[in-house]
């Protein structure tokens, strides 16, 4: 056995709690000391000496005995009635059925009502108990030293020093050194993997393939794309997926230009909307949501909302497409529209404005 490790086993280090060899050694509280460990630590002085029964450290009773018997009661009222609403709650469980929607609406009322009373209830008893009935008092407890004994330091400086030596990494350099370089490619190798992300999309997200005079179909997923006049809107109200003619079928292209159309009531239409851009009270928004780019494919007639599924952001479709609900912050962008020489809309121009996540922007 070495001096280091029998200094250690013969104790000559300081006992916990004292004071480290090292006055200027960082303090620190390292976890919770066992209990008989913590109430020695904290009573000590109060037990008037060396073995001695440690004083108490909690009062048994609170200073004002009337006062806690008025808590007492309010506490146990409080607990009566957390008793009730769940009496409450079992009972509108089992009674209240749920075979309509307003036996459905009236259960659920009763049971979140209940549950919400016994839950409030219980808790501002408990915390009464707390705060008026148990003796306020103010316990310290002792930091014991974070730096090791300096035994242990030496012993695990040449526990490691004689470890270096055995796996003979110091004495075998050809070792080392080919160690060294298998090690570094298995390192890189992360980095290479990355090239499979593919390559940087440049300004290619900046656009569309709506050009000027590109027809707008009215898309339909077996391939029947048809062409469209703003007579075929008979009345305001519905939403129409709609996609550049020509690329119906190709969805890299979709998935930036994929659009919507609305037709609304003279009028209805307002600012911000691009009045130019529309056709008879039709308007044309990307599709592509500008939050995280989830298709915005939900319309709210009477309150003419699109809704995009994924995280609920919603747009106002009469003014703009402007956002109202929802962590989009961008607009849904317009597509400028007008109608050909045989009366069909076409696209007046791309997007004035990348479509689709913020993000995308930064090309
Ligand atoms: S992607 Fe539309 S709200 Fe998130």
């Amino acid at each position: 056995m070495s001096d280091s490790a029998a200094g250690h086993d013969a104790g000559t280090g300081p006992a916990n709690g004292a004071a480290p060899e090292d006055e200027n050694a960082p303090r620190r509280v390292i976890g919770t000391p066992p209990p008989a460990e913590a109430r020695i630590l904290l009573g000590t002085e109060a037990a008037g000496g060396d073995g001695g029964e440690v004083a108490r450290e909690i009062p048994a009773d609170p200073a004002d005995l009337a006062h806690a018997k008025r808590a007492e009661r309010v506490v146990a009222t409080l607990f009566v009635v957390a008793m009730l609403a769940g009496i409450g709650f079992i009972v509108s469980y089992v009674f209240i059925g749920v075979h309509s929607v307003t036996n459905t609406l009236h259960s659920n009322l009763a049971l979140g009502s209940c549950m919400a009373i016994a839950f409030l209830a219980m808790a501002a008893g408990f915390t009464i108990w707390v705060r008026h009935l148990m003796p306020a008092v103010e316990i310290t407890e002792e930091r014991k030293p974070l730096r090791s004994k300096e035994e242990d330091r030496e012993a695990f400086e040449q526990t490691f020093t004689e470890g270096a030596d055995a796996s003979q990494l110091l004495k075998r350099p050809l070792l080392r050194r080919t160690l060294i370089a298998a090690t570094v490619p298995v390192a890189v190798a992360p980095i290479v993997l990355l090239r499979d992300l593919g390559p940087l999309p440049g300004t290619s997200l900046d656009h569309t393939v709506w050009r000027k005079g590109m027809r707008i179909l009215n898309y339909a997923p077996d391939g029947a794309s048809t062409p469209i006049r703003p007579g075929d809107f008979a009345t305001p109200g519905s939403m129409t997926t709609v996609v550049p003619a020509g690329y119906q079928n190709n969805f890299d292209a979709l998935a930036k230009a994929t659009a919507i159309i609305i037709k609304f009531a003279p009028g209805q239409l307002q600012a911000p909307t691009v009045m130019n851009w529309t056709v008879d009270n039709i308007v044309a928004y990307s599709k592509i949501c500008t939050h995280l780019g989830c298709p915005a494919a939900l319309y709210e007639q009477t309150t003419h909302h699109i809704l995009c599924p994924c995280h609920q952001s919603t747009f106002d479709a009469a003014r703009g497409a402007r956002v109202i609900f929802g962590p989009a912050t961008r607009a849904l962008p317009q597509l400028p529209m007008t109608v050909d020489a045989q009366g069909y809309l076409v696209a007046a121009s791309d997007f004035h404005e990348p479509v689709g996540p913020s993000f995308w922007e930064r090309s």
